[in-house]
């Protein structure tokens, strides 16, 4: 857990998360909206050399920035109505193994996700400026679990 209290500084940890990223990484990223998603991306994206490419895919679901050294492909669900959808956007295509996959807005998509995968939670802290941050890498489907929890 880390608490923030700038975008600039959860733009820093996200480089630093960055540190154990590899292709063929995926990374779910969660939280209301403003809470940082973006920025975090953007830390990753740092890290890697291609900051300046990032926008948010707000129209066109997903972008993707070429390094010589790796690709990230960025996905902001946060349009996605219906899960359903997906499978006109390209989504399960994003899943080749190639390249860091970033989901903004995964929590909508939590069952169609790859395992295993990082799951980023970004919450607001008690000022306007906090934002608190958790990690951590699944290696079980949260909703499978749920239902052999209760079964
Ligand atoms: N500690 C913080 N970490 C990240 N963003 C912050 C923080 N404090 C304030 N902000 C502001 O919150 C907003 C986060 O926006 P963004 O990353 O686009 O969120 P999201 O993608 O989750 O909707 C930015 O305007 C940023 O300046
Ligand atoms: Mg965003």
């Amino acid at each position: 857990m880390r608490k923030t209290e700038s975008e600039a500084e959860t733009m820093e940890w996200a480089s630093e998360f960055a540190g154990n990223l590899r292709s063929g990484d995926v990374v779910a990223l969660t939280g209301e909206l403003g809470t940082g998603k973006t920025q975090v991306v953007k830390g990753i994206c740092d890290r890697f050399g291609c900051l300046e490419m990032v926008s948010s895919p707000t129209f066109t679901i997903i972008n993707e920035y070429v390094t010589p050294e790796i690709t990230i492909k960025h996905v902001d669900l946060f349009r996605l109505e219906e899960s359903a959808r997906m499978f006109e956007t390209g989504f399960f295509d994003l899943f080749d193994g190639h390249g860091i996959v970033l989901v903004e807005w995964a929590e909508k998509v939590y069952d169609c996700l790859p395992l295993p995968y990082w799951h980023v939670s970004l919450e607001h802290g008690l000022r306007p400026w906090e934002r608190v941050i958790k990690w951590k890498r699944v290696v079980k489907s949260p909703a499978r679990e749920e239902r052999r929890k209760q079964a």
